[in-house]
């Protein structure tokens, strides 16, 4: 049985932008928060920064020119809460928070997570940049089909806190040009994000249809609970996609999972995936190369 780790907390999130985003999940912490306020606020950076074109504002919209927003948390005690399909509200992953703390449901959809949002007191705006409306105007006149991974995709958060105790957050406006009204993996429990504090915690990114078909985060950690590492986790949920596409899936997938014991994995499909950790106070971004 493998011990907690404790008093050195552990920031895990997706892509380089995870890497300011661990800074401020790290400033929460030292903040006196807990996991949970960490992953939260760390997900929230990438949700503001209007640069990210994968994830809140400044995030590209859907065919119609929509930016649709979908987001998730889950804590140490196996409490989730998640939006999907939100328009015009910019921290969607703190009204999955609130979904979770201040409601008896876990997920809210469309225009009732938005009026809940604003029952709430978040603001209304419009998510759409010049920047996006520019590029979106440009996609308009090919109507090139896009994969997430060509516009970088979700920012996940996995905290492990001083306490041993494991959350995580994911938030993204998903797949560049997608249909009005498609949803991905990053707000359904268990394809997502998974967290077992028993155990560790697991997150994806990349394309969220593939992701949902193969429960890919419950997976990662049912595995880590068999006794595979934080890697080999990663690794083997990935087989069963590369699986059910015979041998050769023509997208890109990444998860990372860290374990109750302090130990950090990731994996890839293809070409290649960044991740930050931030470990003994430094935060740094690593690279896997892609299993095929
Ligand atoms: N992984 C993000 C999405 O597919 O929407």
């Amino acid at each position: 049985m493998l011990r907690k780790n404790k008093n050195n907390p552990i920031i895990l999130s997706t892509w380089n932008f995870g890497l300011p985003a661990n800074e401020v999940a790290i400033k929460a912490l030292s903040d006196g928060g807990n996991a949970m306020d960490a992953a939260e606020a760390g997900a929230r950076h990438a949700e503001s920064d209007e640069e990210n074109n994968s994830v809140g504002y400044g995030g590209l919209p859907d065919e119609n020119g929509n930016v649709t927003l979908d987001a998730c948390v889950m804590d140490s005690n196996g409490n989730s809460g998640s939006v999907a399909f939100i328009q015009n509200i910019k921290h969607p992953v703190s009204v999955a928070r609130k979904v979770m703390e201040e409601t008896k449901h876990v997920m809210l959809v469309g225009e009732g997570a938005r009026k809940f949002a604003v029952s709430k007191g978040f603001k209304e705006i419009d998510l759409l940049t010049a920047k996006s409306k520019k590029e979106w105007k440009k996609w308009l006149k090919e109507r090139r089909e896009m994969t997430p991974h060509e516009t970088h995709d979700t920012i996940s958060v996995l905290v492990q806190d001083k306490n041993g105790d494991l959350a995580g957050a994911c938030t993204t406006s998903g797949w560049a040009y997608k249909m009005h009204g498609r949803v991905g993996d990053s707000p359904i429990i268990g394809a997502g994000l998974f967290v077992d504090n028993e155990v560790g915690s697991a997150a994806a990114t990349g394309l969220g249809e593939e992701v949902i078909k193969t429960t890919g985060s419950f997976l990662v950690v049912e595995l880590m609970r068999q006794g595979y590492s934080p890697n080999e986790a990663c690794s083997e949920a990935l087989n069963r996609v590369i699986k059910a596409h015979n041998g050769n899936p023509d997208f890109q997938i990444g998860y990372i999972a860290l374990r109750k014991d302090g130990k950090a994995g990731a994996a890839c499909l293809k070409w290649s995936f960044d991740y930050a950790l931030a470990k003994n106070g430094v935060n740094k971004l690593h690279n896997v190369n892609g299993m095929l």
